[in-house]
């Protein structure tokens, strides 16, 4: 399996992803500023592979912290690392899982606080492959046999500590036997799709062909669609879905031709505290991400540019929500806020 990122003696090591599928390299961050201009650059990307990127960040940062004054430092590291991306809620559920920990060996020796802080980081990443693949399972019963499973941008191993949510679902139901070719759309600007799901499956020999995104309505009206299942980077308490650009079109695109859209993610991933995805923050990207690809101008100079990273489905065209705990259906209001149960971080504040 892909090791998207690893805690070591020298640091966090992350597969580098802006350069897949060029050169697999890896970065090591040696500090917890490091970490989050890791974050904010997108070596590491994906909702649940930040939350574990800023769960490391915060364990890296202690082990510098000035044993005169920790609390400063926990706080420091912790504003760092929350404002390197806005819109993916499992970084701001890493940070506050750490912070729970802190609280409960707070004022105890460094050298302890600093341990419990490196384990609770490594066992966030632990729960988050266990999770995925429960997700997997829960997931895999839907997917119709013998049909293509249209996805976007990358939910995978690279965009979690392993085996992936949407793609988690994709591999799921290939191990129970099903016979399954994957769309992938490329997702422009970035090219998650292009580079990094393409990449991760054709590498484990899955069916995969890439197609242009302004392709989607075409292939979704042909009937051989199977179903499209997608990632997210926050689930309002009604269901509405923050997730990668383009995915609104596409959800908009399956229900218009009765294809279902699925969306796996972990708990992590609920905001509750937010009503609807009204209120989810939309990360607003450089320019050049659109006037660029790879490095070379494709637009005139001096054209105005809106990049917004994530765009926001509506939870009226959400078929199903495939979570580590169960599959919600609609109505979200209930079957989310049954399933969330006994939620970290957010929900209590
Ligand atoms: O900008 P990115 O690459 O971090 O966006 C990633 C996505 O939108 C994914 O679909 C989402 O984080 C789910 S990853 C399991």
């Amino acid at each position: 399996m892909i090791e998207t990122i690893r805690w070591s003696d020298e640091g966090v090591v992350m597969i580098d992803q802006r350069k897949l599928p060029r050169e697999e390299t890896y970065v090591v961050c040696r500090n917890y500023r490091e970490v989050a201009e890791a974050i904010r650059t997108m070596v590491i990307r994906g909702a649940p592979a930040i939350g574990v990127a800023a769960a490391m960040g915060v364990a890296l940062g202690m082990l510098e912290a000035d044993s005169r004054d920790p609390d400063s430092a926990f706080e420091e590291v912790t504003r760092t690392l929350a404002a390197t991306r806005p819109t993916a809620v499992n970084l701001f559920w890493a940070l506050e899982r750490m912070r729970e920990v802190y609280r409960q060996v707070r004022g105890q020796p460094l050298e302890l606080v600093r341990k419990r802080l490196v384990e609770e980081a490594e066992r966030v990443k632990q729960e988050d492959i266990e999770t995925n693949r429960a997700i997997g399972r829960n997931g895999a019963p839907l997917v119709p046999d013998g049909k293509i499973v249209l996805t976007h941008c990358n939910a995978g191993a690279l965009a979690t500590a392993g085996y992936g949510t949407a793609l988690g679902v994709i591999r799921a139901a290939i191990e129970a036997g099903k016979r399954i070719e994957v769309f992938a759309c490329e997702t422009r600007p970035f090219l998650q799709g292009a580079r990094l799901t393409a990449w991760e499956l054709l590498r484990e020999s899955i069916p995969t062909t890439l197609i242009t995104d302004n392709m989607a309505g075409h292939f979704l009206s042909s009937g051989r669609v199977g179903c499209v299942v997608v990632g997210a980077d926050r689930i309002a308490a009604n269901g509405d879905v923050a997730n990668k650009i383009g995915t609104y079109t596409l959800a908009v695109l399956s229900h218009e031709n009765g294809v279902p859209f699925y969306v796996a993610a972990p708990i992590s991933t609920l905001d509750l505290s937010l009503a609807s995805g009204d209120e989810i923050p939309i990360e607003q990207r450089p320019a050049e991400e659109v006037t660029h690809v790879f490095g070379v101008r494709v637009a005139p100079e001096g054209v105005r540019v809106e990049n917004p990273a994530f765009d926001v489905t509506p939870h009226r065209y959400v078929t199903a929500i495939v979570t580590e705990r169960g599959v919600a259906r609609a109505p979200y209001a209930e079957s989310l806020r049954r399933l969330a149960g006994g939620l970290y971080g957010r929900e209590k504040q």
